[in-house]
């Protein structure tokens, strides 16, 4: 069952054109990543989910409900965290808590088994009754999440929700999310950082200069790339592992699955279109020429490459020109 569908959306700010024809669809109970550097135009494409910015073209709809037709559905459907903080600075955690379980409708019972909950899973106790003026930029962001993660609605939206986090709430937040997913909520998150998406989502769309480069869970994006790698390296104790080496290079050139190779010293990397299948090849070309193996290593690209095989040019540097 699709619960997000974004067909061909498009905005231009001005002569800037912030989205190109977007589409994606989101299932029910996975999670979903926008991934792209800033300026890409992942808060445009959630803000028109959310009804919080008309598009110029294109449709989106939330569970069936069309975001310009019945906005208040839609809205109903969703819980946002947006990218900028959105604290009140005169209110302490406990009060954004109760405000926000207001909003919703929120039993008061649910509600006081809630708060400390999330605010303890964010890494706020012992701050509950302090004003948002008094916390730290993390802290202001724990509470933004906290708020967002009160009520539990069909569809979750996060813009960036691990920005100014540090490592270990960060990680506690992912799990949360993966915890929310398992229990049927949809989660459709925009995402700077090629960890999270990888580590986090179950499909992603990397998002360049408002067009959609490539779609597809992580792994298969990774796979698909055909660029996995294999790197054998020999005992140098052994004297005649340089021979053995270019033996080795020799054999495992004439096989199907080989792309490259390239030898460094002790070492020889070899380029495979997949390592789970190549890799008992090499060791097997490897045991019959006696090459005296010190580490056999395997790894496969990372969505940076990704990134790059299908925009033309790398994640940071496109990251640099906006920063
Ligand atoms: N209200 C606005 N007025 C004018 N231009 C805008 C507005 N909102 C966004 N833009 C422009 O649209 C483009 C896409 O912005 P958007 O915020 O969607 O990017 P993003 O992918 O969320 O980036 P980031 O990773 O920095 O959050 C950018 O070039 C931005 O400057
Ligand atoms: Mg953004």
């Amino acid at each position: 069952m699709v619960i997000v569908r974004a067909a061909k959306l498009k905005k231009s700010y001005g002569p800037l054109l912030a989205l190109d024809s977007i589409s994606f669809e989101v299932g029910r109970g996975k999670i979903f990543g926008l991934l792209g550097p800033n300026g890409a135009g992942k808060t445009t494409a959630v803000k028109i989910l959310t009804t919080l910015v008309r598009p110029d073209g294109g449709t989106a709809e939330v569970a069936g409900a069309d975001v310009l037709r019945s906005p208040e559905k839609v809205r109903s459907l969703i819980g946002y965290v947006p990218q900028e903080l959105t604290v009140d600075p005169y209110l302490t955690a406990r009060e954004h808590l109760r405000y926000y379980a207001d909003l919703y409708h929120l039993p008061g019972a649910v509600r006081e088994t809630r708060t400390p909950e999330l605010l303890s899973l964010l890494g706020l106790e012992g701050h509950e009754d302090r004003r948002a003026r008094y916390f730290s930029g993390g802290m202001k962001k724990k509470l933004d999440l906290a708020c967002g993660f009160i009520h539990q609605p069909p569809l979750m939206v996060l813009d960036e929700p691990s920005l100014g986090l540090d490592v270990q709430v960060r990680h506690d937040v992912w799990r949360y999310i993966e915890k929310l997913r398992d229990q049927g909520t949809t989660v459709l998150l925009c995402t700077n950082y090629m960890d999270e998406a990888e580590r986090l989502c179950d499909e992603v769309a990397i998002i360049d200069r408002g067009r959609i480069a490539a779609m597809g869970s992580p792994a298969a994006l990774r796979s698909d790339l055909k660029r996995d790698v294999v790197s054998v390296e020999v005992s140098a104790a052994n004297d005649r592992h340089a021979e053995k080496l270019a033996a080795l290079e020799r054999a495992v050139a004439a096989l199907e699955m080989v792309r490259e190779t390239v030898k460094d010293g002790t070492q020889l990397k070899i380029y495979v279109e997949r390592n789970e299948i190549a890799l008992p090849q090499i060791l097997n070309s490897a045991a019959a020429l006696s090459v005296p193996i010190h580490a056999i290593g395997y790894s496969r690209p990372g969505l940076d490459e990704v990134f790059l095989h299908h925009t033309g040019h790398s994640f940071a540097e496109r990251n640099e020109h906006h920063g």
